[in-house]
C-alpha cells in the first residue's frame, strides 16, 4: 500500500477504483500472466475489502474488519500491484493515455480500467444532512453507523432494497424499532420478483419492523440531529437515527468529462470496453448489452458481476480473447434466510414455487414464454445451483415438475431440451 501522495509515473495498466471489480482485476491480470506493470488506485485509506458484511456481519459487529480484507498487503507486494489508496481520480485525458487525482498523482497509463462502482444516492429533501442521517457502502460509513447505535431507541430505515433490508435486520436483532420506508409498492423491486418482495414484507413484520410501502419522505425533522421523518401523507415518524439506503450513482463523472459514451454508467462492449481507446470499465458502473435482460443495455450492481468483468478485462489483456455472457447472481443475508437470486426476473409472465414458504425454505421459478429466467432461492442452495442451468440455457420446463419440489432441478435440467 502506497501513502505517497504528489506522485507521478508510468504503468502498464492502472486500474481505478479497489472495491471488489478493481482488486479482481489487478489479481486476475497476474493469475493470467501478465507481466507488465499495474496500480490499482482507490480513494479509500484501506486495501480493498469484502463490502457485503458492511450491512450485516460487519455492522452487527460479528465480522472484525481484517476478516473483509479481500487479500492481505503481502498478497499485493508479492504480486508486484501497487495499491494507491487515499486518492481519487478526478481527471482523465484520453489522447494523452493520462489520469489525475486530487492529491496530486498523475499517472501515465498504457490500459486503464475504470472500476469505481457507486456513491450512495442521498435524500434532497429538507434535513437531509442533519446529524444522525446514514448511508452505507464504505467501512468508514458502517464505523460511523455502529459507533451511534448505542445510544440509539428509534430507527428509521428510507429504501427497502438489499441495504435497508439488511441493515433493518440487524438493527432489530439489537433491539431497536425499526421503521422501513419503501417508495414503491413493494421491497427489493430491483432485484428479486413480486412473490419475494411480499414473503420478506411479511418476514420483517414478523419480526417486529414497521414496513411502510408507497410512502415518501417529505423531509426530515431536527435542529442539528435528525429527531423524526416527515412523510408525504403527513404522518411523524420519531427517530434517532436514520439510514438511507436508496440506490447508488455511478461513479463515472471524470470518464464521461473525457469523452466515454454512457447515460446511467459508461458504456462497454461484450470484452467491457468503454468508447475511449484502451479504456476498460467493470462492475455497477459498466452499462452493457445483458442476454439475460432481453438483450437491453444494463447495469448490474453485485460482487459477482464486477468480478465476472475484470476476469474478462484480464482475459482481453492477455490475450485469451474472452466475452462476457455470465448468468446474473445476487444473494442477501437477513436474519436467518439466505436468499440466492439467479438471472433477472423482469418481463416474466409466469412463476412457480417449489418448496415451503412457511417453513422458510422455498424458491420462486420465474418463466418467460415458458422458459426459466430467473430464480429465487431462500434457503434452498440446490435449487439455485442446479437452477442455474436452467437460467443460462433458458429451458422450457413443465411448471408443474417445477413446483414439485421432491425432483431435483438437475433432473429437469437433463431431460429438457435447449431452445433452439
Ligand atoms: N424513498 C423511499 N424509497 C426509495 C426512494 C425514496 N426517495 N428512492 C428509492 N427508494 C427505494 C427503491 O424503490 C428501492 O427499493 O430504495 C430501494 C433501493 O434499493 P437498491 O436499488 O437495491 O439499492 P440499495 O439497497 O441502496 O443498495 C445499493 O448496495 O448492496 C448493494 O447491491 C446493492 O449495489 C447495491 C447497493
Amino acid at each position: 500500500m502506497s501513502g505517497t501522495t504528489g506522485w507521478s509515473g508510468r504503468y502498464d495498466v492502472v486500474v481505478v477504483g479497489a472495491g471488489h471489480g478493481g482488486a479482481h482485476a489487478a489479481a486476475a491480470l497476474r493469475q493470467h500472466g501478465f507481466t507488465g506493470s499495474i496500480a490499482l488506485v482507490g480513494d479509500e485509506p484501506r486495501l480493498p475489502y469484502e463490502r457485503p458484511p458492511l450491512s450485516k456481519d460487519y455492522l452487527s459487529g460479528d465480522t472484525p474488519f481484517e476478516r473483509l480484507l479481500i487479500h492481505p498487503e503481502s498478497y499485493w507486494q508479492e504480486r508486484d500491484v501497487d495499491v494507491l489508496t487515499d486518492r481519487r481520480v478526478t481527471t482523465v485525458d484520453a489522447d494523452a493515455h493520462r489520469i489525475g487525482c486530487d492529491d496530486g498523482t498523475a499517472l501515465e497509463y498504457g490500459h486503464l480500467v475504470w472500476a469505481t462502482g457507486g456513491a450512495p444516492r442521498t435524500l434532497s429533501c429538507p434535513g437531509h444532512e442533519l446529524d444522525g442521517v446514514h448511508t452505507v457502502r464504505t467501512v468508514a460509513d458502517s464505523d460511523r453507523l455502529r459507533a451511534e447505535l448505542p445510544a440509539v431507541t428509534r430507527a428509521v430505515v428510507v429504501g427497502g432494497g438489499y441495504i435497508g433490508l439488511e441493515t433493518a435486520a440487524v438493527l432489530r436483532a439489537a433491539g431497536k424499532h425499526v421503521t422501513v420506508v419503501e417508495a414503491q409498492d413493494r421491497v427489493l423491486a430491483r432485484v428479486a420478483g413480486a412473490p419475494l418482495s411480499r414473503f420478506y414484507e411479511e418476514l420483517h413484520r414478523s419480526q417486529g419492523v414497521d414496513i411502510r410501502l408507497g410512502a415518501t419522505v417529505e423531509r426530515l425533522e431536527g435542529d442539528s440531529q435528525v429527531t423524526g421523518v416527515r412523510l408525504a401523507d403527513g404522518e411523524l415518524v420519531p427517530c434517532d437515527l436514520m439510514i438511507v439506503g436508496i440506490g447508488i450513482v455511478p461513479a463515472v463523472a471524470a470518464l464521461r468529462a473525457a469523452g466515454a459514451v454512457g447515460s446511467d454508467g459508461v458504456e462497454v462492449d461484450e470484452r467491457c470496453r468503454t468508447s475511449l481507446p484502451d479504456v476498460f470499465a467493470i462492475g455497477d458502473c459498466a452499462a452493457h448489452r445483458n442476454r439475460y435482460a432481453d438483450d437491453a443495455v444494463i447495469r448490474l450492481e453485485s460482487v459477482q458481476n464486477a468480478h465476472d468483468q475484470a476476469t474478462v478485462v484480464a482475459q482481453v489483456l492477455t490475450g485469451t480473447g474472452a466475452r462476457y455472457d455470465a448468468v446474473p447472481w445476487f444473494w442477501s443475508k437477513q436474519y436467518d434466510l439466505r436468499l440466492q437470486t439467479v438471472g433477472l426476473s423482469a418481463g416474466h409472465d409466469a412463476t412457480v414455487v417449489r418448496g415451503e414458504p412457511a417453513m422458510g425454505r422455498f424458491s420462486v421459478v420465474y418463466l418467460r414464454q415458458g422458459r426459466v429466467v430467473a430464480l429465487d432461492c431462500v434457503n434452498a442452495v440446490k435449487d439455485y445451483v442446479q437452477g442455474k442451468k436452467l437460467v443460462a440455457r433458458q429451458m422450457r420446463v413443465d411448471p408443474a415438475l417445477l413446483a414439485d419440489a421432491t425432483v431435483p432441478l438437475k433432473e429437469l435440467a437433463a431431460v429438457t431440451p435447449a431452445p433452439s
